[in-house]
């Protein structure tokens, strides 16, 4: 009884999963180029024009939401706390980034070939 509830849970999280997550890649791609994220980021998502620029590529789809996410929020003036970002380059971009977009570029970039690993 107990291992059918628990199926039942797991199914019902797999369903919400399945719904939460249903960015679109090539959409994101798209939007990536729309966007000219890679005038900066490269097409490539990990060829910067800068040294100093951050590698996109292969970086985890929930982690870049939250930073362009972070983003939209430091633009729109919110006091800087642990989930706001301000930066005036990626504050002006992010803020053209409907939510769909956001999702969609997150989903593309994490899977994208990347040089990120975990140091150990
Ligand atoms: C004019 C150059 C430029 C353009 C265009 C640009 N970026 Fe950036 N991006 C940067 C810089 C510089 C940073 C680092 C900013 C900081 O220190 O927070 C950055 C940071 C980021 C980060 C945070 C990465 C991390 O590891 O935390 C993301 C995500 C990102 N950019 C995505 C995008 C997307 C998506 C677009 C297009 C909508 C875009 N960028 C357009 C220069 C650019």
């Amino acid at each position: 009884m107990k291992k059918l509830t628990l199926a039942a849970v797991g199914a019902l999280f797999m369903a919400v999963g399945s719904t939460a997550g249903a960015a679109d890649i090539a959409a994101g791609h798209a939007a990536f180029q729309k966007y000219t994220c890679a005038s900066c980021h490269g097409a490539d998502a990990k060829t910067a024009i800068m040294p100093a620029y951050p590698i996109l590529a292969g970086q985890h789809a929930d982690y870049i939401a939250h930073a362009l996410t972070a983003y939209k929020r430091g633009q729109a003036g919110a006091p800087a706390s642990a989930n706001v970002r301000k930066n005036p380059i990626m504050g002006a971009m992010a803020a053209q980034l409907s939510e769909a977009d956001v999702e969609n570029i997150a989903a593309w970039i994490s899977t994208l070939p990347t040089p990120l690993s975990v140091h150990k």
